[in-house]
């Protein structure tokens, strides 16, 4: 299995799920459909209009007994984490309802012309640089219902590159034009579930029958390899659902109802952030509180606006034009070290958390010319100095952000992959995932003078 994993990028399961399996997990999400409980509900026209209706975790949330057919199934997993050779993490839960004649339009279909893949910096499922999809079809995914090709090896086009000591940028491939594109269909029957690279390009094709084209879309990380926006919040029912040994495939959830999902807007998850910006010179930027005290930067953060299921949790662009607001500081992107949970008020129900991004700018210690607050850029000597007359605020956490920062290593000081974390609207900058580009590579990671993507 790996071997072939490793060389076409991806390896289908025959027949892993039982028919009882499949209806088990299929029933409360064809039902959640139908009663127009998805998030792209209120962008109508809703299901059954053909279209592509999408739903995020929410069905986890009254249903966390379908995690035993799909996200925690023992032969999905173990396949998942032996092809990692690591533990996995849940980044996406995704249900795709195609009814018939989604995707159908005047013209003949153009195979390729859909072809795309799904790393993408500026989302919280996709930000990874070492993830795969485990999909599921509910049904036969034949030529009529329209199948869901993919390109085998087109992952070995991407590259990722060594890091710079913080984070690792990425040759992304440019999705070419469809004649140049080699889609194969893996025939998936229901009970079957294709795993494929992050960087694999695949393209489902429109549905002409006349069932609904349904199956859910699972996206899982390596464990060393952390989003860059950071990760998506489940609903806290499905992690206390799931058994010891599966657990850590759900590290970061809410019992309080906020989790992944869209309303009419957009769920806020995540109610603040801090950074830490290094400079070249391993200095950390701090300001100085009401108390007098020291402390990373701090703000409140929020969800975009316009922000669809897939962006859920990604607050970067809140943070960044805070920082812009209130420094005249630009910060091009962020890459995710932690969240900060904590219980709000008196009532244990209330929950809250600090979102945690590291950032290095590219020159020495600089004067931030409209700051509002007093600052001070400090190394880590620096930092324990002053700690001794008692001017740093929370010194021991900031000491921990700063070596899970420096040495590429997570909270419990395993070596991670950071990456690179772009707001959701940056997605207007880049077109290497989609098709009908020359071919070639996009660089993720490096920016013009204005702080945007040179894409
Ligand atoms: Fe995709």
């Amino acid at each position: 299995m790996k071997e072939e994993y490793e060389k076409n990028g991806f390896h289908v399961l025959r027949g892993v799920l039982t028919n009882q399996d499949v209806e088990r997990l299929s029933t409360p999400i064809r039902e959640a459909f139908r009663r127009g409980d998805y998030d792209t509900f209120h962008r109508g026209p809703a299901y059954p209009a053909p279209g592509i209706h999408s739903m995020g975790p929410r069905v986890l949330d009254k249903h966390p007994e379908i995690a035993e057919v799909s996200l925690a199934h023992p032969a999905i997993l173990a396949a998942v984490e032996d092809l990692f050779g690591e533990p996995a993490v849940l980044a996406q839960y995704w249900s795709i309802m195609r009814p018939p004649g989604a995707g159908v339009s005047d013209k003949p279909f153009v195979n390729g012309s859909g072809a795309h893949y799904d790393y993408k910096p500026w989302r919280c499922v996709g930000s990874n640089i070492n993830w795969m999809f485990a999909v599921i079809p509910f049904i036969d995914y034949t030529e009529t219902v329209g199948p869901l090709t993919v390109a085998p090896g087109s992952h070995r086009k991407s590259m990722v590159l060594p890091s710079d000591g913080r984070v690792h940028q990425v040759d992304a491939a440019k999705v070419p034009v469809p004649n140049q594109i080699e889609l194969v269909d893996p025939l998936l029957k229901k009970g079957d579930v294709v795993l494929m690279n992050g960087f694999l390009w695949h393209e489902p094709r429109p549905n002409y029958g006349n069932s609904d084209r349904c199956g859910l879309y699972m996206k899982f990380h390596a464990k060393s390899s952390p989003p860059a926006c950071g990760p998506t919040i489940y609903p806290s029912s499905v992690h206390d659902f799931l058994s010891e040994d599966t657990k850590h495939v759900i590290p970061y959830h809410r019992g309080d109802g906020r989790f992944a999902a869209i309303h009419e807007k957009p769920v806020d998850c995540i109610e603040e952030a801090q950074i830490l910006i290094e400079d070249l010179d391993a200095k950390i930027l701090l300001i100085r509180n009401n108390a007098g005290k020291w402390q990373l930067p701090k703000c409140v953060a929020s969800e975009d606006e316009g922000a669809s299921i897939l962006d859920a949790c990604n607050v970067m662009g809140s943070v960044i034009n805070h920082f812009n607001a209130r420094f005249g500081l630009n910060l091009p992107w962020l890459s995710w070290l932690t969240d900060i949970v904590g219980k709000t008020g008196e009532n244990d129900e209330e929950e809250s958390r600090c979102r945690v991004y590291g950032h290095r700018i590219p020159s020495s210690a600089i004067i931030l010319t409209h700051a509002e607050e007093d600052y001070i850029w400090m190394s880590s000597m620096d930092l324990q100095k002053a700690d001794k007359s008692g001017i740093i605020f929370k010194r021991p956490e900031i000491a921990k952000w700063i070596d899970m920062w420096q040495n590429q290593t997570d909270e419990d000081g395993n070596p991670v992959t950071r990456s690179y974390g772009l707001p959701t609207t940056h997605v207007q900058y880049f077109r290497y995932n989609g098709n009908g580009n020359k071919e070639g590579t996009c660089r993720v990671g490096v920016f013009n003078e204005n702080g945007l993507p040179i894409a």
